[in-house]
């Protein structure tokens, strides 16, 4: 159902509203409630002390009335984000609810971005994957949320941003979500014209002749052993008097079996997901026109499922990449870094100002950082700081990991210019880095290891179990800012 928002005036909670939910500050909460009618006596019993999360259900008048706690400490866009989705899952059952969340927040991050996150945080917590249950569960009631906000606020501009956002989270979601044999290359490339169609962003879609005449050898290689064909997406948007560009490219792999170095059964479950960075590129370019930067963006995302098969490339084939340089290839589960080679020279010819791809690339970088952290490398501390800032603004966590010239010497082939793993285990992202900074020409990018969080095995408040969307909202956070 979708969800209308709508704002009042500066009030805490107000007499006609169907569900008032009150966001309290701790210290202040029983001064605060007051005006609720929610009793002291009340909150002491239930030791409600709004820590931050902290939820209690109540009623007021004959009302529900949801408190949550806000905490000490003072607001922050994540925060805002996370209160207004603990809201939704407390009222969801609900067909209204008003809340102060916005006016309480407002202080710390200004009316309009308390507003924006306020919306974005309900959104992404209605998010659900249902469209392949026989029986859909029964849909959530909420259909309106009123918050009441301070003076000035432009309420259609945060819901227009706020929505354009959570759409862009909520598709690259969808796609992750999908399984290998529903979600192929092309279908991949479909979801992304029909999401940016009517919209002020250009797409295009190579097929499997226009990938040969382009030379994309890598993502030729990997291909090899598939029945389908792959495609590459590449969507841009160009604002005029753009002076700046930035070429996001992701990995598109809609499912890995490994190849002929085939993985086991377990490690290869959870491979619908490694289309993870494409639908996090893909995912941008629906929100793009909401979010509005002024520098170009371009956006390509190298997709193919890695297939055995009698055609399917071989431990010890060579291919040569876009940029002229070969490849042998010792272990066809190692795939992501080699459609990201030609997808990193496309860029790379580009001439931009910044290149970041994300990719669900490596196992060991789970190991090091575990589910929810994305490991981050670079070759320009400048770019690595922005894209920092940016997944922190986003409350997406990352954390910089080294590309240590060392072991570069790890990639030195026998036969071709380079090969396509490490000496050993150990290392097994930085090693993966080192490899496509082979194809980046020395312009300024960073690499994103998504393996770990585009997917969660656990539901939280603003996502449940399967995509994450990862990377969708620090690339509109790094893109506004760049
Ligand atoms: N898609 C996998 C990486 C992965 C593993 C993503 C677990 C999410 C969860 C990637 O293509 C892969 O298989 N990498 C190999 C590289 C190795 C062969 C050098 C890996 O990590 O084992
Ligand atoms: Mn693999
Ligand atoms: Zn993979």
């Amino acid at each position: 159902m979708p969800i209308t928002f709508e704002t009042s005036g500066f009030e805490f909670v107000s007499g006609d509203m169907d569900v008032p939910v009150a966001a309290v500050e701790r210290g202040i909460a029983p001064a605060g409630l007051e005006s609720a009618g929610v009793d002291e006596v009340l909150l002491k019993a239930n030791e409600f002390e709004a820590k931050p999360g902290q939820k209690l259900v109540t009623s007021t008048g004959g009302q529900a009335t949801v408190l949550i706690g806000l905490g000490d400490d003072e607001a922050t866009r994540a925060s805002i984000r996370e209160r207004a989705a603990s809201m939704y899952g407390a009222v969801s059952s609900l067909e209204s609810v008003s809340s102060a969340l916005v006016v309480e927040s407002a202080d710390a991050v200004g009316a309009q971005s308390a507003l924006e996150s306020a919306i974005e945080g309900v959104l992404l917590a209605s998010y659900r994957f249902e469209e392949l249950k026989g029986s859909p569960k029964d849909p959530a009631a909420l259909s309106r949320v009123v918050l009441s906000v301070p003076d000035g606020v432009d309420t259609d501009a945060a819901v227009e941003r706020a929505s354009g956002v959570a759409s862009g989270v909520a598709l690259a979601r969808d796609l992750v979500n999908r399984p290998g044999g529903t979600l192929r290359a092309a279908d991949l490339a479909a979801a992304a014209v029909a999401a940016v169609e009517g919209s002020a962003v250009d797409i295009e879609v190579w097929d499997v002749e226009r990938i040969r005449e382009e030379r994309l050898g890598g993502l030729l290689a990997v291909n090899a052993g598939s029945v389908h064909e792959p495609r590459l997406i590449k969507w841009s948007w160009r604002p005029d008097g753009a002076e700046r560009t930035i070429v996001l490219v992701g990995k598109g792999i809609t499912f890995d079996t490994g190849g002929l170095s085939l993985k086991p059964g377990e490690g290869m479950m959870n491979m619908k997901t490694d289309m993870g960075g494409a639908a996090a590129v893909v995912g941008t370019a629906a929100a793009i026109a909401a979010v509005a930067p002024n520098c170009n963006v371009i956006g390509i995302a190298c997709c193919t499922d890695n297939q055995p098969g009698p055609t399917a490339l071989m431990p010890g084939d060579v291919f040569t990449a876009r940029n002229g340089k070969t490849v042998e290839v010792l272990n066809t589960d190692a795939e992501g870094r080699l459609v990201l080679a030609d997808g990193l020279s496309l860029a790379a010819e580009m001439e931009p100002d910044a290149i970041v791809d994300l990719a669900t690339l490596t196992g060991a970088c789970v190991v090091a950082l575990g589910m929810d952290i994305a490991g981050l490398m670079g070759n320009d501390d400048d770019l690595v700081e922005k894209v920092e800032e940016a997944a922190a603004a986003a409350s997406e966590q990352v954390w910089h990991l080294p590309l240590p010239d060392k072991y570069r010497k790890q990639l030195d082939s026998d036969v071709a210019d380079l090969k396509n793993i490490g000496a050993g285990r150990w290392g097994g992202t930085l090693t993966a880095g080192l490899f496509l900074q082979e194809f980046v020409d020395e312009h300024p990018w960073v690499h994103l290891d998504i393996a770990g969080p585009a997917a969660t095995e656990e539901a939280s408040e603003v996502c449940p179990k399967g995509g994450t969307g990862f990377g969708v909202r620090t690339l509109l956070e790094l893109v506004s800012e760049f």
